[in-house]
C-alpha cells in the first residue's frame, strides 16, 4: 500500500497515511472474501476435542493409531533417524526433483524390482510433498502437456481432496460409478458401463488399493477387466498409491494393479505418499512418477517437471525422504518395515472382524459383512446421516456425514462400545 507524504513535522518528513488511506482500510482490500466452509475432516475433529466424555471416539481421521489409540512412530524410522543423526549430514537443499536415492527406491518400491520399466530408464520419478503434493504436480503436468483431454474421471465417491486438486489446477472433474450402496460394495457393472462411455483419450483416476472412503478394492480378475477396457477406449490412467502396503500388509500385492497395467503397455501416472505405510504423515514424503515410452522421453519429461515444480516450492523437503530411503535401501531397516506395515495393516482388518462380531454379539440383525470385506484404513458403513449425527450427540462417537469410518482408530479397548452405540442407532 503507497503511503503519502501528508504532513511535514519539524522539518523532517513524517509517513502518514491520510484519510482517504484509513477509509480505503475501513473497506479493506479483502472485505468481499466470504468465509469459507471448514474442512469437513477436520471439522470432525475439532468438535471431538470440545467433547468431554470420556468415551469418546474420533474415527474422522485418517491417521494409523495402535491399539492405545496413541499416534505410532515405526521402530524402522526411529532407527533411520538415529543412524542419520549420528551422521551429521548438512541441510543444504535438494534437487528440483529430490533426493535421488530415494526416488529410485520408490520407483521400485511401487513398480518391484525388476520391472522392466526401471531396467530399461523409461520412466522419471520426481520427490514430493506426500501424496497430496504429489497429486497437484501430476494434475499440473497434465494440464500443460497432456494436450488430448481436460476431463478427469474419478471413482464415485473418492479422496474428498481429488476435485479440488484436479480443479485448481485447471482440469475439469467428471465421475464413474464406484460404489454401491445396497451391498456397500464394488459397483463393477456400473463402473464398466460408465467407463465404457467416457470419451477416448480422457484421464481417469484409479486408487491402486485401499479406496478412501469406501475400503472397496476391485479383484484382480476385475482390474483386468480395467485395464482392457482402459485400453480399447485409449484413457489415461492416473494411479494414486497412497496405502500401499496398508491394504493387505503386502507392498507388492497392494502394487498389483498398477504393475499389470504397465505389463498390458498402459503407460500410467502415479502417485505415492508415505504417510501412511511409514507414518510419516507431517514428514510429507512422496513420489510423483511418469512411465513413458523410452528413456529419452523420460529425459524431456523430466526436464518439464522441474520447470513446474521450481516456481512451485523449488525443491521438496530433505528430512523425511532421508528416514524412507534409509529403510527402503538398508536390508535390515527395510526388513524391520515390512513387518511393520503388515503389523498395522493385520491390526485394523482384525478391528474390522471383531467390530462384526461385537455388532452379532449386540443382537444387530443386520448384515454387516461388508466392514470385514473391505480394506485398508477406511470403511464405510452404510450408516445414513441422521444415524452418524445420533452417534455423535449421544455417544461421542465421531465420524464423517458419509458414514465413513477410520478403522485405525478402533482398539481392543473401544471397539465393544463402538458396537453397542452402532447397535443402538441402527436397531
Ligand atoms: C486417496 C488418497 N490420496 C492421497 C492422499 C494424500 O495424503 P498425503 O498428502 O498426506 O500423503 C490421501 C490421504 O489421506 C488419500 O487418502
Amino acid at each position: 500500500m503507497a503511503l503519502r507524504v501528508c504532513s511535514l513535522v519539524a522539518g523532517a518528513a513524517r509517513y502518514q497515511p491520510c484519510l482517504s488511506v484509513v477509509q480505503g482500510r475501513a473497506s479493506s482490500w479483502w472485505s468481499h472474501v466470504e468465509m469459507g466452509p471448514p474442512d469437513p475432516i477436520l471439522g470432525v475433529t475439532e468438535a471431538f476435542k470440545r467433547d468431554s466424555n470420556p468415551k469418546k471416539m474420533n474415527l474422522g481421521v485418517g491417521a494409523y493409531r495402535d491399539d492405545n489409540g496413541k499416534p505410532y512412530v515405526l521402530s524402522s524410522v526411529r532407527k533411520a533417524e538415529g543412524i542419520l543423526a549420528s551422521k551429521n549430514l548438512d541441510k543444504e537443499y535438494l534437487p528440483i526433483g529430490g533426493l535421488a536415492e530415494f526416488a529410485k527406491a520408490s520407483a521400485q518400491l511401487a513398480l518391484g524390482e525388476n520391472s522392466e520399466v526401471i531396467q530399461s530408464g523409461r520412466y522419471i520419478t520426481v520427490q514430493t510433498i506426500s501424496g497430496t503434493g504429489s497429486l497437484r504436480v501430476g494434475a499440473n503436468f497434465l494440464q500443460r502437456f497432456y494436450k488430448y483431454s481436460r476431463d478427469v474421471y474419478l471413482p464415485k465417491p473418492s479422496w474428498g481432496n481429488h476435485t479440488p486438486i484436479f480443479r485448481d489446477a485447471g482440469m475439469e472433474i467428471k465421475g464413474y460409478r464406484y460404489y454401491e450402496p445396497k451391498t456397500c460394495g464394488f459397483d463393477f457393472a456400473g463402473a464398466l458401463d460408465d467407463i465404457s462411455k467416457i470419451p477416448e483419450q480422457s484421464i481417469i483416476l484409479f486408487h491402486a488399493c485401499a479406496h478412501n472412503p469406501t475400503g472397496v478394492d476391485p479383484r484382480q480378475e476385475q482390474w483386468k477387466e480395467l485395464a482392457a477396457l482402459v485400453k480399447s477406449r485409449r484413457l489415461f490412467p492416473f494411479f494414486d498409491m497412497a496405502y500401499q502396503g496398508f491394504a493387505s500388509g503386502d507392498t507388492d500385492r497392494d502394487a498389483w494393479a498398477v504393475r499389470y497395467f504397465i505389463q498390458e503397455g498402459i503407460n500410467l501416472v502415479l502417485s505415492q505418499s508415505y504417510a501412511k505405510n511409514m507414518g510419516l504423515y507431517g514428514e510429507r514424503v512422496g513420489a510423483f512418477t511418469v512411465v513413458c515410452s523410452d528413456s529419452d522421453e523420460a529425459k524431456r519429461v523430466e526436464s518439464q517437471l522441474k520447470i513446474l515444480i521450481r516456481p512451485m516450492y523449488s525443491n521438496p523437503p530433505l528430512n523425511g525422504a532421508r528416514i524412507a530411503a534409509s529403510i527402503l535401501t538398508q536390508s535390515e531397516l527395510r526388513k524391520e518395515w515390512l513387518q511393520e506395515v503388515k503389523g498395522m495393516a493385520n491390526r485394523i482388518i482384525s478391528m474390522r472382524e471383531q467390530l462384526v462380531s461385537n455388532l452379532k454379539k449386540e443382537g444387530s440383525i443386520h448384515n454387516w459383512q461388508h466392514i470385514s470385506d473391505q480394506i485398508g484404513m477406511f470403511c464405510f458403513t452404510g450408516l445414513r446421516p441422521e444415524q452418524v449425527e445420533k452417534l455423535i450427540k449421544e455417544y461421542s462417537v465421531y465420524m464423517t456425514k458419509d458414514g465413513r469410518i477410520s478403522v485405525a482408530g478402533v482398539t481392543s479397548g473401544n471397539v465393544g462400545y463402538l458396537a453397542h452405540a452402532i447397535h443402538q442407532v441402527t436397531k
